[in-house]
């Protein structure tokens, strides 16, 4: 528990918009643990030092953990909602669950400086992780993905990108700070997106291309990526997720896409609108941007709060256990000879 407000507890979840990004998924080897917990503290101060001498470069590194990956480093308090990604295997699409230990989100105005840290740390993590995802993003003209719509502009903003991001003390007192995030790679397929005019790409986002005006309520469609992600809580309230996506391509590969990622308090909203755009509605009303483009990837990781990284706790089975409120010299009903037969003495199963 801490005395910090979630915005000041977090790492660089909540951060300006930057032009590149690096998004690095790892598993940890068998037998790593012990190598990624000594490299653990040192996170931040790596990237204080990486970005100390450009500090107009805006290096923000974001390091998150998934659940068994959690499970096989840390002893103690466990974040309430983590667990692996849900995959999910709609009529017409569906969205994977893939591996992923350890995902590191590094944001910077160059390039230069998240390949920088990622050299560094990989460096120091040896053989103890392999790299299984890896993803370079920039920044496409003004925003744009590379469908060719500005992608972000609904995004909540100061107080309110800390209340739909960050985890609150009545959420999870242990993790204040704290983040859920949701990470998918998408493959576009440019060709079949490029035989719509704009007039009908428009209705399959919900946005004008040109302009990036959301459509009037009339005119938008049900199986519109705006439709299928604005959803409302049990109090009447727009639930809000923070996206930080990237366009990225690769011409030998034959990749090109976005790269999604969706910071939240609860994994919950996130889930929920995966479930609109991959299974849909009772009318089947999908997300129509997926007959374009294809999720290959999905993990979920949860953002401890700074503190944590640069003092983790030991690992499992090793936890310090809580100092002992009796003196040692006052008798306690426990300190009382067993049983002969080694019970506890409070009862027996044999009748
Ligand atoms: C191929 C992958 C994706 C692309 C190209 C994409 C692109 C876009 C674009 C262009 C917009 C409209 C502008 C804006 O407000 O940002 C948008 C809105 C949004 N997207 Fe996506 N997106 C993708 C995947 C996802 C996924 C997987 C989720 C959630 C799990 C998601 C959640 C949202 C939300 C919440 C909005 C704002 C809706 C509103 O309130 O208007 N997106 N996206």
């Amino acid at each position: 528990m801490t005395d910090l407000s979630p915005a000041d507890a977090a790492q660089p979840v909540v951060s300006p918009l930057t032009s590149a990004a690096m998004f690095l998924v790892l598993t940890v080897e068998d037998g790593g643990e012990d190598a990624v917990r000594e490299v653990v503290p040192d996170l931040s101060g790596y990237a204080r030092a990486v970005g100390f001498g450009h500090p107009e470069a805006e290096l923000a590194c974001v390091t998150g953990f998934g659940s068994a990956a959690w499970d096989r480093l840390f002893g103690g308090p466990r974040p309430a909602e983590l667990h692996p990604f849900v995959a999910l295997d709609g009529p017409q699409h569906a969205a994977p669950s893939t591996p992923g230990d350890i995902l590191l989100h590094l944001r910077g105005q160059h390039l230069d400086v998240c390949y920088d840290f990622a050299a560094n740390i990989l460096t120091r993590l040896g053989g103890a992780v392999k790299v299984v995802d890896e993803v370079h993003g920039f920044r496409y003209y003004d925003r744009r993905d590379l469908l060719g719509f500005v992608d972000g502009t609904e995004n909540p903003e100061g107080s309110e990108a800390v209340a739909a991001a960050l985890v609150d003390a009545e959420r999870d007192p242990e993790f204040v700070g704290g983040s859920y995030v949701i990470v998918q790679k998408y493959l576009h397929d440019m060709s079949a997106w490029n035989t719509l005019s704009d007039q009908e790409q428009a209705l399959v986002i919900g946005r004008t291309k040109a302009g990036n005006v959301q459509l009037p309520d009339a005119a938008l469609p049900k199986t519109s990526h705006v439709a299928r992600n604005t959803i409302v809580g049990a109090d009447g309230q727009e639930q809000d997720i923070l996206r930080a996506n990237m366009p990225f391509g690769s011409f030998r590969e034959g990749e090109v896409g976005t790269y999604f990622i969706g910071y939240c308090a609860t994994p919950t909203t996130t889930e929920q609108m995966l479930r609109n755009m991959f299974l849909g509605d009772a009318e089947g009303n999908r997300d129509r941007i997926l007959d374009f483009s294809t999720a290959v990837t999905g993990s979920l990781f949860f953002v401890p709060p700074t503190s944590f990284l640069d003092d983790p706790p030991p690992a499992p089975g090793q936890d310090v256990p809580a100092a002992d409120p009796v003196p040692a010299e006052t008798p306690r009903p426990t300190d009382s000879p067993r049983p002969a037969d080694g019970s506890l003495g409070i009862g027996s199963l044999r009748s």
